[in-house]
């Protein structure tokens, strides 16, 4: 009887805490030493609210593994609890009917006040919450060493593509790499966005990169955006192709290259070293941007599942994902900016102070824009083609500037 009544207190105990606590499965990318410092603040957070973290790390930058992974997980009907999705992506996703309503945590938290308008709207599908951002990533910035650019003889970051060349010539006579580059297409595309938006401005970038206008892809600018990407590759080292963005950072990082054009993540790889920005490295905005902000937000979806403990777990991590506390410690590894609005930018370093002031303006200004790279923009079936298209280009110097303008421009119209 003793021993019955034991048991029975057991079984409560074991169903109380499953309907409180639950496994949540994250399905991410964050692999490198700075993503991965990143992922562990959000791990700790769940399992200090008594959850069990499973983690389900896809390596590969810009997340296209992940992306295959994750169909193959929800067709076999067995998604993860969340996954890193975002952009239209997670229109897509919503509209198959797999992903998790949030609007209970979105309202008790009162997401619609703490979110700028842009991101929300990227966040809801048909009015409702269905993923829970993390934070901005700004694209379109150059990186660079300041030693390798004291030893070149080179007085500063470059605001223009001339002085950008001129720098890069100069590092290339001191024997070393001018331009730090990773062979992936979306590394790629990466450094392509910056180019457009440089040569082109934000106006520009939008006709032609998110709104695919057939008139824009065909216009000079954009042959002289080709031609600027393509002078760029000059500048590479032959051994570019398929290495991985965080091994061109550390390229920079080590002093054998001078510049790398790379989203702010490149800077969580350089905290996550040790490395101290204006002095083991410098940030800018690609030449000609200073005045416009490719948008990068990366963002949760959580996967439709009937068990109780697992939604409460989802819950909990749409939650945690929103909180101050989370925000702050989050992007001060992760090298962006929080999400959330009207958070203190103190221990923030000067290039995220940077980044904070630009969203704002640019806001203003309209040169706030998608990075197309990082699925922020166009369906992810006419950004695929659209990369492939970029990242032939970049690779076979025999592809002419004129043919790689119409490639592009027929890609753009892949459904
Ligand atoms: C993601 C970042 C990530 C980077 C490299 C981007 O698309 O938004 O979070 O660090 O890819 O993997």
């Amino acid at each position: 009887m003793k021993l019955n009544r034991l048991f029975a207190a057991a079984l409560a105990a074991v169903a109380l805490t499953s309907a409180h606590a639950g496994e949540v499965e994250v399905l991410h990318y964050w692999t490198s030493g700075g993503e991965a410092k990143s992922a562990a603040e959000l791990k700790k957070i769940m399992q200090a609210k008594g959850h069990v973290w499973k983690d389900f790390a896809v390596a590969g930058g810009g997340g296209d593994n992940a992306a295959t992974v994750l169909k193959s997980r929800v067709v076999s009907g067995n998604p993860p609890a969340a996954a890193q999705i975002k952009g239209p992506a997670i229109q897509e996703w919503a509209s198959e009917g797999v992903l998790a309503n949030l609007d209970a945590v979105a309202k008790a938290e009162k997401w619609d006040t703490l979110l700028p308008g842009v991101v929300a709207n990227v966040m809801k599908h048909k009015g409702t919450y269905v993923a829970a951002p993390v934070n901005v990533h700004r694209v379109n910035w150059v990186w660079a060493n300041p030693d390798v650019l004291k030893k070149a003889g080179v007085a500063g970051m470059p605001k223009t593509y001339d002085e950008f060349f001129a720098a890069a010539d100069k590092i290339k006579a001191a024997g070393l790499i001018a331009v730090a580059h990773g062979g992936q297409n979306w590394q790629d595309f990466t450094t392509f966005e910056s180019v457009v938006l440089g040569v082109g401005g934000a106006k520009f970038y939008d006709e032609a990169l998110v709104k695919l206008d057939a008139k824009a892809l065909a216009s000079p600018t954009m042959t002289k955006s080709l031609e600027t990407f393509r002078k760029i590759k000059g500048y590479t080292d032959a051994a570019a192709p398929g290495r991985d963005w965080n091994l061109a950072t550390a390229m920079v990082m080590q002093g054998k290259a001078g510049f790398q054009f790379m989203g702010d993540w490149a800077k969580g790889e350089f905290l996550a070293a040790g490395k101290a920005p204006g002095k083991d490295f410098l940030c800018a905005a690609a030449p000609g941007t200073a005045n416009a902000f490719t948008f990068n937000v990366d963002s949760f979806a959580m996967y439709k599942l009937k068990d109780a403990g697992a939604q409460k777990a989802q819950g909990d991590l749409a939650a945690a994902i929103m909180s101050p506390e989370f925000q702050e410690v989050f992007n001060l590894n992760k090298g962006s900016i929080p999400v959330r609005l009207n958070m203190s930018m103190a221990k923030f370093d000067d290039c995220a102070k940077l980044s904070s002031k630009d969203f704002v303006d640019t806001a203003k200004t309209g040169g706030l824009v998608p990075s197309v790279a990082h699925g922020m923009a166009i369906s992810p079936a006419a950004e695929g083609a659209i990369k492939d298209a970029v990242s032939q280009f970049w690779n076979d110097d025999k592809i002419s500037v004129a043919g790689a303008q119409k490639k592009i421009a027929s890609a753009a119209m892949t459904k």
